[in-house]
């Protein structure tokens, strides 16, 4: 296997808005990201994910883009991103931008001019149907839980929007639309990026069903159905992908990761040898809590059904000669620890074992900011949010008959926001993050969980990170942690095992998910990093005391 550059790579994902203000309006801006620069680069990632910084109305905080060429005032100017690009090149990071091409904002002027002439060319870069009752075309329900269609006032005319109706999707059968998108992505690489995290890719090519009039089987009680089996990953869509890499990424030698929930028989089209895209994020096991099972219900998952999500996604991979990029927590996540440890259990060891599983998988790992502090969910009240998900889905959820206090818990558990907190710099007023109003709550626990305290302490979760980091990209056994072969142990409990191989030499990484010790068979090996403590070795067996995370040189 030929070796790419991503491959080695570590990234840092980064939300503007939360991430720090430097002129005091409340929200986090590029002045914010270049003052912290040396932060990121202390840590020892090499790649950064700014989540959308283009000129938005931010209905969902920048995924609703007007101009792809301009950057919002609200975070800064042109010239100072191409600094930024430039400060964190001489840092030896690459930044990759998101790119948000299945829909625009409603104020683009592509779809204002839509909007005013049905017989504009712009007309045909959206998804406009006409019917002559009043109604929509169909029954489909968007991702956020409204109506897939929105009706131009006035007409007969309605547009499709997988996300909100502020976010008008684009007619990928458009070649004209798919030549603006390339030239527009060009322009970009031509400024040095490293490339794109593409959001919402799977859903750029739609089954004429979607736009259809008739009525769908619903599958709730407003007689809507959700639109994803009719948009996500048809047929051809592998054409598109590889026609925008062949003319974009590849000659530029890109990485590009897709947000992709790709089912197996897809995924070699998106990253196989021949792929479209360096990898993509697989949500498997970040949506285990809420995956297949009906929306708004408590969740019942294993620590070994997490493990048999982790494997397969890893082995599937593997076996089609791809890439993936493992990651516990984004933007649209609520936070790693909540999710995955019971509440009583959070702290430095359960931390640290989420990142020593997170930067010991294979594929090019993500940290999203704030979880290198072991960050947690934030407790809100209804008004404390401020995502329009939240919204539709609280509607949603009371109109199916969830009592609010459930929807509330629901929220808590599962919200967006929870991730979108600003990040906890220090125990100053608002951590640190504003001198104003900071545009979403501060965690209330910035006073024992932030950077600056973890700075100074060797023993935190921070400083953890860091130790993984340099084994993962400066030691003895980094091409192992690298490239090697993911192999998963035989587990017991709640004990998540394997083994990655790199010629001849292996590294054993051993995860204790649960509260109790537990004895793992296991011949006596050299321990390269354990989260705390040393292991007990005794009569063939290694005690792994709660929440203890090893790797070990396997002699
Ligand atoms: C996925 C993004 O990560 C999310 O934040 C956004 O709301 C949707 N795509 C729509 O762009
Ligand atoms: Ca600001």
């Amino acid at each position: 296997m030929q070796k790419k550059w991503w491959q080695s790579a570590i990234a840092y994902q980064i939300y503007p808005k939360s991430f720090l203000d430097t002129n005091g309006d409340g929200i986090g801006d590029l002045g914010g990201i270049l003052q912290k620069l040396d932060y990121i680069a202390s840590l020892g990632v090499n790649v950064i994910w700014l989540s959308p910084v283009f000129q938005s109305p931010m209905v969902d905080n920048g995924y609703d883009i007007s101009d792809y060429r301009h950057i919002d005032p609200m975070f800064g100017t042109d010239e100072e991103m191409e600094y930024l690009i430039e400060q964190a090149d001489k840092r030896g990071i690459k930044i990759l931008m998101d790119l948000v091409v299945n829909h625009t904002s409603d104020q683009h002027p592509w779809f204002q001019e839509a909007l005013r002439d049905p017989h504009s060319k712009y007309a045909d870069y959206y998804l406009f149907r006409e019917t002559d009752d009043g109604n929509p075309p169909n029954n489909l329900r968007n991702y956020f839980s409204t109506p897939a269609w929105t009706r131009v006032p006035h007409t007969n005319r309605w547009y499709f929007h997988a996300f909100a109706p502020e976010q008008p999707d684009l007619n990928w059968d458009n070649p004209a639309v798919r030549k603006e998108i390339a030239d527009m992505v060009n322009w970009w690489l031509d400024k040095g990026l490293g490339g794109f995290r593409i959001d919402a890719i799977s859903n750029i090519k739609k089954s004429p069903l979607a736009l259809s009039r008739q009525t769908f089987e619903a599958d709730a009680p407003d007689g809507t159905v959700l639109a994803k089996d009719w948009v996500a990953n048809q047929p051809g869509i592998e054409v598109f992908l590889e026609e925008l890499a062949a003319r974009t990424f590849r000659p530029h030698n890109s990485m590009t990761v897709a947000e992709a929930d790709v089912p197996p028989e897809l995924l070699e089209a998106f990253i196989g040898p021949e792929g479209a895209f360096s990898m993509t994020f697989d949500f498997t096991y970040a949506d285990i809590d809420i995956r297949d099972i009906p929306p708004y219900a408590a969740p019942t998952f294993t620590v070994a059904d997490l493990r048999a999500a982790i494997f397969h996604s890893q082995l599937h991979a593997q076996k089609i000669g791809g890439w993936s990029a493992p990651f516990l927590e984004n933007h649209d996540q609520p936070r790693s620890l909540d999710k995955y440890i019971p509440q009583n259990d959070i702290g430095y060891a359960s931390a640290t074992m989420l990142a020593t599983l997170l930067l010991t998988l294979k594929g090019t790992p993500f940290i999203y900011q704030g979880e290198e502090l072991g960050m947690t969910n934030c407790p809100m009240t209804l008004d404390e949010y401020d995502d329009l998900s939240v919204y539709a889905q609280n509607e949603q959820g009371l109109k199916w008959g969830f009592s609010a206090e459930w929807m509330l818990a629901y929220f808590n558990r599962r919200s967006r926001d929870n991730a979108r907190t600003p990040f906890q710099w220090n125990s100053g007023p608002n951590a640190g993050f504003t001198t104003g109003k900071p545009w979403l709550k501060v965690n209330p626990n910035y006073t024992k969980i932030n950077a600056k305290q973890q700075i100074d302490d060797p023993a935190s979760v921070l400083n953890f990170y860091k130790r993984l980091l340099a084994l993962r990209r400066g030691s003895t056994v980094s091409d192992i942690l690298t490239y090697g072969n993911f192999e998963p142990l035989d587990c017991i409990g709640n004990i998540i095992a394997y083994r990655r191989t790199y010629e001849n030499h292996s590294v054993l990484i051993l995860l204790n998910f649960g509260g109790k010790p537990v004895d793992f068979k296991l011949p006596q090996q050299k321990e390269l990093l354990v989260n705390f403590d040393s292991l007990e070795w005794h009569d063939g067996l290694v005690t792994l005391m709660p929440y203890q995370a090893a790797l070990l040189d396997e002699a």
